[in-house]
């Protein structure tokens, strides 16, 4: 539950529905769906093993299975790059999260009457954006301190049920408006000639590592703290289906959402007739259509951002807990100490952020989210592939089986990380850069 907390988050409500709704609506979907199971998946179950093999972070776990000074030097410099990675990530997903927290509480106060606070909470603003963010990383903060069991096991297992009945239930109601239809349309028929595009493609993938929290070590400090009775093909296969699942209705929700706005006059295409950016669709057209509805408006909207703060939760406490785990398994700190540290440390780059948002917003988002999540990926699948022993890796993954004949996933899965899954992220990495 825990892990399919930290992959489904704003990526998956935020991120997948917005970008399928700009980059040719159903195109996006078929090869987001083709490269979640075909390369994200596989690459969950390299960081699942690894870390349940070393039982520690991604410096540790890379080094465990290195068999020279020169791999264990790269997969220190690996683990670094993904924790700051992770950290990165933190720093942006804070801000968009801190917004999520603020639009939830200003309908409410602003059907309480008190105006002039609802209206700078859902503004554009310095302080309010530093704010927002700052309650947001002490939520997350909070939580890590509480520990694995009591903190995050114990808040991912009461969320998670929560947010799938509320994103169920809106998604119900919304597409009994007026309008939905459309949005369906451009959410469920592709434009077969936009698959091939190389952008699209480079988007899905940035968008399906970054919807199942890969290659910054998020996942392997997870499956470090999975026992060893546990069987992890399937426990990955859960973890993937949750999240892709979730993405999915997610788009059930945002895309006939936004057309039955436009039925009620709200403009969602800019000048040159595509969708607007796929910021704006959630922070403008979403509250746009909330407040044309009313009373029910304000439920819903309550409803829609509550959820996309939980989401959001599940998923900020596992990134932070990518440095927190290092600093106490390294250093031996207190969790405590760790997480007061780790959090300030994200809180000054979140802060920089804000301070330049023109210039590092979007920028932060691409290098960390695009290229950085896959390219780690890719390192972490040639560890798995070719520097970690076959034998000692079968033996990890035979860990929980009765039967001594080597299952499918057994037989296909190394092969698999070692050629294809490497090939995949490099052509559509070269593919792009050039
Ligand atoms: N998977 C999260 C989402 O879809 O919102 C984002 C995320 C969480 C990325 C944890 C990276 C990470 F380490």
């Amino acid at each position: 539950m825990a892990a399919a907390g930290s992959a489904v988050g704003l990526g998956n409500i935020w991120g997948f529905p917005t970008q399928a709704a700009s980059n040719g609506g159903a195109a996006f979907v078929v090869v987001y769906l083709i490269l979640a199971f075909l390369l994200a998946y596989p690459v969950l179950m390299a960081e699942f093993t690894l870390g349940r093999h070393a039982h520690g972070n991604m410096i540790a776990a890379l080094a465990k299975v290195s068999r020279n000074g020169t791999q264990r030097g790269l997969g220190t410099l690996v683990g670094i790059v993904g924790i700051f990675t992770a950290s990165l990530i933190l720093s942006f997903y804070a801000i968009v999260s801190g917004w999520m927290i603020g639009f939830g509480a200003a309908y409410p106060l602003e059907a309480a009457g008190a105006s002039a606070t609802a209206t700078w909470l859902s503004e554009f603003g310095l302080l309010r954006n530093l704010t927002l963010m700052l309650i947001f990383m002490i939520l997350t903060m909070a939580v890590v301190v509480g520990g694995v069991e009591k903190g995050i096991e114990r808040w991912s297992k009461r969320l998670m049920p929560a947010l799938i009945v509320t994103l169920m239930a809106l998604s119900i109601y919304v597409l009994t408006l007026e309008g939905a239809g459309k949005g369906l349309a451009v959410y469920l028929v592709p434009d077969i000639t936009k698959i091939w595009s190389t952008e699209l493609i480079f988007k899905a993938m940035g968008a399906a590592f970054f919807s199942l929290s890969l290659g910054v070590g998020t996942m392997l400090i997870y499956g470090s703290y999975v026992s060893d009775d546990e069987h992890l093909p399937s426990l990955g296969a859960q973890v993937a289906l949750v999240d892709v699942g979730i993405a999915v209705l997610a788009g059930f929700l945002i895309l006939p959402a936004m057309y039955v706005a436009a039925e009620r006059g709200v403009v969602i295409f800019n000048e040159a007739g595509g969708l607007l950016s796929e910021d704006t669709l959630i922070f403008v057209v979403l509250p746009a259509l909330f407040d044309s509805m009313n009373q029910a408006g304000t439920a819903l909207a309550v409803a829609f951002f509550g959820l996309m703060s939980i989401a959001a939760l599940t998923s900020s406490i596992s990134m932070l807990e990518v440095p927190v785990a290092f600093l106490v398994e390294r250093f031996q700190w207190s969790r405590f100490k760790a997480a007061v540290i780790a959090t300030l440390i994200v809180t000054a780059m979140s802060s920089v952020i804000v301070l330049n948002f023109d210039l590092l917003f979007g920028l932060v988002i691409t290098v960390s989210t695009r290229y950085s999540q896959p390219i780690l990926g890719l390192a972490l699948c040639l560890y798995a592939g070719w520097v970690w022993r076959r034998d000692i890796l079968l033996k990890e993954l035979a860990k929980n089986e009765l039967e001594t004949e080597p299952t499918l996933f057994m037989r296909w899965w190394p092969w698999y990380v070692r050629f294809v899954c490497p090939t995949i992220i490099l052509a559509i990495v070269a593919r792009t850069i050039f």
